[in-house]
Parts: C-alpha cells; sequence; structure tokens
C-alpha cells in the first residue's frame, strides 16, 4: 500500500521500508537519534508479521520512516524520524495518520509510544495528533539516561 500527499514544497509517497532501504535509514539513525537503533533491529522488524515500516520518499530520495508493532488491541509507534532539512513539512504527520489508518482497520484500540522528556519537538507533534501522556517511566534511555513519557492516542478519539 502506498499514498502520495502534496505540501508546497515536497511530494510526499509513502510506502512499505524494504530490505534495500535499510542501509541508509541506519545511516539515518545514526545523525537523528543518540541511542540509534542497529541496522539488524530494522531487518528483524521486516521480518516479523506483527511489525510494520514505512518510508517517506521525496523525489525517490528517503526523508523520513516510522515502524509499529500490533500486539492484539494494543499498538506501539516504536520510532518516527524526519530528516531535519524537511521538518514542520507535515512528513511526520503523513506517516502517522497512515499508521493510524493501519492500526485502526487492525482493530487495535489505542496506539502507545515512549519519548524523552526534553524531546520537545516530538511530545509537541504527539499532542497535535491526539496523544496524551499516561505515565513516566524512569531511567528508560540509555545513552543519554532518562526517564521516558509513555503516551497514548485512542483510537476512538483519533
Ligand atoms: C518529531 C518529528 C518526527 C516531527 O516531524 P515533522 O515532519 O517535522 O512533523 P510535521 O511537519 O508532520 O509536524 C506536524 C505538527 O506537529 C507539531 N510539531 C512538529 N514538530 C514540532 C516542533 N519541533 N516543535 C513544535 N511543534 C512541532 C506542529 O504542530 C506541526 O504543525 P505545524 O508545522 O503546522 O506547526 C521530527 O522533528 C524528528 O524527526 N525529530 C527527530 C527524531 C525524533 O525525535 N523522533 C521522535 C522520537 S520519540
Amino acid at each position: 500500500m502506498s499514498s502520495v500527499g502534496k505540501t508546497s514544497k515536497l511530494t510526499i509517497t509513502i510506502r512499505a521500508m524494504t530490505a534495500e532501504d535499510i542501509p541508509r535509514i541506519g545511516a539515518l539513525e545514526q545523525e537523528l537519534f543518540p541511542d540509534p537503533w542497529s541496522e539488524n533491529a530494522f531487518y528483524e522488524a521486516l521480518a516479523e508479521d506483527d511489525w510494520g515500516s514505512l518510508v517517506a520518499l521525496d523525489d525517490g530520495e528517503i526523508i523520513g520512516y516510522a515502524c509499529y508493532l500490533i500486539i492484539d488491541v494494543e499498538s506501539h509507534l516504536t520510532n518516527i524520524a524526519v530528516v531535519e532539512s524537511c521538518r514542520r513539512k507535515s512528513v511526520a504527520k503523513q506517516l502517522l495518520e497512515h499508521i493510524l489508518r493501519v492500526v485502526k482497520e487492525a482493530e487495535c484500540e489505542y496506539l502507545l509510544l515512549e519519548v524523552r522528556p526534553t524531546n520537545t519537538g516530538a511530545i509537541a507533534f504527539y499532542r497535535r495528533h491526539g496523544f496524551r501522556q499516561l505515565y513516566r517511566r524512569p531511567n528508560y534511555y540509555r545513552n543519554p539516561v532518562e526517564d521516558a513519557l509513555v503516551m497514548v492516542c485512542y483510537l476512538d478519539d483519533a
């Protein structure tokens, strides 16, 4: 399944991640996160039936990606990222909207995620899209050690 959406400057295509995308995704992870996933973690996610992985493209270039996990009525947004030069152009919004459609079709009741409390941009993005804080998980992250805010979006409301 893929979808195309236009903004003033980008023509964003969303499609399923493939194994050929992973070297580029691995490089972006290194660039964008202090505690990046390994390339192997992405290969493992692709191989599992309960995982979904998407890329966002502009003019054939990967400009964003996201992964999610479905466990019965529960779903998890495990990561989402957009290259710096393409931020605030609705790339993450389109990735998230695609995931919300999929998890609703799978009859999930809610979508969960963890985020660093210092990641104020991501928290603003999640709040804008219907997520609310559930609780704080102490010392969840490494490099640097930090609590996680666990946020939820109830899919009836989204
Ligand atoms: C968080 C992230 C994925 C958002 O991607 P994006 O494509 O820039 O987000 P969008 O353009 O779809 O944003 C939609 C709305 O979310 C909110 N938002 C997004 N980024 C924001 C920021 N840095 N500050 C405040 N609000 C923000 C705004 O309401 C925005 O609408 P607006 O631009 O009209 O004001 C991106 O900043 C990123 O890749 N960050 C680094 C990786 C990361 O931290 N991922 C999350 C890990 S938990």
